[in-house]
């Protein structure tokens, strides 16, 4: 599986790439809001294994794409796409970024191609994002892609040690049809 933008290129994440996976996940203020922060480059490298047997066929599991520069393939982060359990059309993703390269625009792209795939091939229904209401940063990102707040559970997470409040962002396929990437 494969997606193209302008400047990236989401595929699968590859044995070479473990180094970077572990550098920029095990980054404290990335791992902040995320339920999986490796503590080793062993980790990292199982994670990815884990990945050659995920699939798009495979209901209720995690396919993670890696996210590349097209120009010579860097990893600059990765971005993992909830397989639904029934067939009911229901995408969940979430996407990392690393840090020396956030704020180029690279989520907006990487997830706006998302969108477009899930709606346009896979006949996406609805497609949602979870996120730590602290995450101000993931809250942009969505609110900029047109995706609607449309739930907040108080204290329903427990991340690490702590029970975290969990926000729901979502788009369903009419209402990603009027913004700027599905007119
Ligand atoms: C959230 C994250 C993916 C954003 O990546 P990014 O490549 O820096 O985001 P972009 O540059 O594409 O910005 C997209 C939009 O979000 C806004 N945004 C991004 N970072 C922001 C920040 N720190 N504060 C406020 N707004 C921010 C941008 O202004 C932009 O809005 P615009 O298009 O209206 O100008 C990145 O900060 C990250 O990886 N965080 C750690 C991992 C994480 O918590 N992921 C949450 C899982 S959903």
């Amino acid at each position: 599986m494969e997606l193209t933008t302008t400047r990236l290129r989401l595929d699968a994440l590859r044995e070479n790439d473990a180094d970077m996976l572990f550098h920029y996940r095990s980054d404290p203020e990335v791992a902040r809001y995320q339920g999986w922060r490796p503590v080793s480059r062993d980790e990292a490298s199982d994670f990815i294994a884990s990945q050659e047997r995920a699939s798009l066929d495979i209901p209720d599991s995690w396919l993670q794409f890696a996210i590349r520069l097209s120009t010579d393939g860097t990893l600059i982060g990765d971005l993992g796409l909830h397989i639904p359990a029934e067939a009911d059309g229901s995408y969940e993703f979430g996407i990392t970024i690393a840090p020396v390269h956030q704020g180029n625009g690279y989520a907006r792209e990487a997830v706006q191609a998302l969108l477009t795939w899930l709606f346009l091939t896979l006949d996406a229904r609805r497609v949602h994002a979870s996120i730590d209401p602290r995450n101000l940063a993931s809250a942009a990102l969505l609110r900029s892609l047109g995706m609607r707040q449309e739930a907040h559970f108080r204290e329903s997470l427990k991340v690490g040690d702590e029970w975290v409040d969990d926000v729901i962002f979502a788009l369903l396929a009419r209402e990603w049809a009027l913004t700027d990437t599905g007119r």
